[in-house]
């Protein structure tokens, strides 16, 4: 019979799959621009991970919600502030800026390393601990 307990697991393992393609498509990402990569695959690998991140976090934001999650406005806006760096990384990259965006690429793998490792953590936490 299936529990709270065994979907809470299920959605904690599909969670972590998501951030680890997450990761490695920033990884991509700054591999591509630290090798002066042609500026279309590096375009090509930053949609990619922009419709990614977009499609995670939202999927996230609504497990988050149907949890009636304690953290869920604090989480949001690390979401908030890695959509709107990538959307300046576009537009770096729309206008040729290479050097800006591999110094934004790292910046925002950095901080990703640290939303998973912190408000991630908590949530999968917090739903592992839900009998
Ligand atoms: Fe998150």
């Amino acid at each position: 019979m299936s529990t709270i307990s065994d979907f809470n697991q299920k959605s904690c393992a599909v969670t972590d799959g998501e951030h680890r393609i997450q990761l490695e498509l920033l990884q991509a990402l700054c591999a591509a621009t630290q090798e002066n990569c042609s500026p279309a695959s590096a375009g090509e690998i930053l949609q990619q991970l922009v419709s990614y991140s977009e499609a995670h976090f939202m999927s996230e934001e609504l497990l988050m919600r149907l949890k009636s999650y304690d953290d869920y406005e604090d989480h949001v806006s690390d979401h908030i502030h890695m959509m709107e760096v990538l959307a300046e990384i576009e537009s770096a990259h729309a206008s040729g800026k290479s050097a800006l965006v591999s110094g934004q690429a790292e910046s925002v793998l950095e901080f990703i390393k640290q939303h998973i490792a912190t408000r991630d953590q908590r949530f999968a936490d917090f739903m592992l601990a839900e009998e």
